[in-house]
């Protein structure tokens, strides 16, 4: 016994901004981010509160496995930084719905779906719940900074979020650590005690692309033979890939391998850029309501972030079950 997807939901912010309309303040061009990533456009919060979409999201996870907030045994979000410290984003999910089940929110970079989904299922196996609920919302736009043309064009802002219950539908889970603290890095705010000896370092992501794009490419492969081997599968087995949208070059160096028909890859970069842990959410409900997936489909999630976290995670298709 582990879980399904029973329902998922998605929720972004109004604001598109192109590539050009970067360029209007940054020196950088629509060619140079689209060679280098695939990224046309993303959505940055203005008016919105992150939280807010985190629970439409949600909401909208819920109508769609048909069940209402009281049947929830678990609340879990995945985000690097909420709208709050405290109270966790998880919880003003929990209220929003009227959940009074236990609710965290998780950091494990972009690789924090992933993360949550392994735990829902140690919930589950361990009889501790049967209906968790993933959210994952990330403001990116609020961490980089927006003089920095280097990390500002990568990312987007969003939320997503799924129903697990118990049943058959996970395959396998593999997640990985290889610990590097300065690849991608984001301070914390240190306060202000007379006490403490320690400075500030500036309040902005840093990342060095390059050592990034080549973890990312070895992890991710490394990650799909890994879970197609827990499977009992072959990657040519797998139905649809759902892999972190960081970078499509990544994306296709790290599957080349595997040989795959590149229709069975799934992207969405080019609109929402990098989401950290709510792109491949966002990315599952996009395509589960343009009716891509069919009963008995075998999906592939795959990640890699900040950590440097990274993993992977089958799932069969078993909606309507
Ligand atoms: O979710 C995980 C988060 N992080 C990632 O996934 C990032 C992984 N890394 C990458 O995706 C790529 O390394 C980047 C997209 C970040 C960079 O691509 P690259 O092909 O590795 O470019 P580069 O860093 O080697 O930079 C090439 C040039 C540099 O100029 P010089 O030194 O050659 O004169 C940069 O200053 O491109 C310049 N550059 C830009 N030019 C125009 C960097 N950013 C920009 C920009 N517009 N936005």
């Amino acid at each position: 016994m582990s879980f399904y997807v029973a329902g998922t939901g998605s929720a972004l912010p109004e604001k598109v901004v192109s590539n050009d309309d970067l360029a209007q303040f940054l020196d950088t061009s629509d060619e140079w981010i689209v060679t280098r990533t695939g990224i046309r456009r993303r959505h940055i919060l203005t008016h919105e509160r992150l939280e807010d979409l985190a629970i439409a999201s949600a909401k909208e996870a819920l109508a769609d496995a048909g069940i209402g907030g009281e049947e929830v045994d678990l609340v879990l979000c995945a985000t690097m930084r909420g709208d709050t410290v405290t109270p966790a984003t998880a919880c003003a999910v929990a209220g929003a719905i009227g959940s009074a089940a236990p609710a965290f929110d998780i950091n494990a970079a972009c690789v924090g779906v992933l993360y949550c989904m392994e735990i829902a299922d140690s919930f589950i196996v361990a009889g501790k719940a049967k209906t968790v609920l993933v959210v994952s919302c990330e403001a990116m736009s609020k961490l980089v900074d927006w003089t920095d043309r280097s990390t500002c064009v990568l990312f987007g802002d969003g939320a997503g979020a799924m129903v697990l219950r118990a049943g058959e539908g996970r395959l396998a889970g593999e997640l990985s650590t290889r610990p590097d603290l300065h690849a991608i890095r984001m301070p914390n705010i240190e306060g202000n005690s007379p006490y403490n000896m320690i400075g500030q370092e500036k309040l902005a992501l840093t990342m060095d692309g390059g050592e990034v794009y080549k973890f990312a490419v070895n992890a991710m492969g490394r990650n799909i033979e890994e879970a197609c081997a827990q499977a009992g599968l072959t990657p040519a087995d797998i139905d649809w890939y759902l892999p972190h949208q960081a970078n499509v070059r990544i994306i296709t160096a790290s599957l080349k391998k595997f040989k795959i028909d590149k229709d069975k890859v799934l992207l969405n970069i080019d609109e929402c850029g990098n989401m950290s842990a709510t792109s491949v959410m966002v990315l599952l409900d996009q395509y589960a309501k343009k009716g891509t997936f069919h009963c008995g489909d075998k999906l592939l999630l795959v990640a890699f972030g900040g950590g440097l976290t990274s993993g992977a995670v089958i799932i069969e298709w078993k909606k309507n079950q």
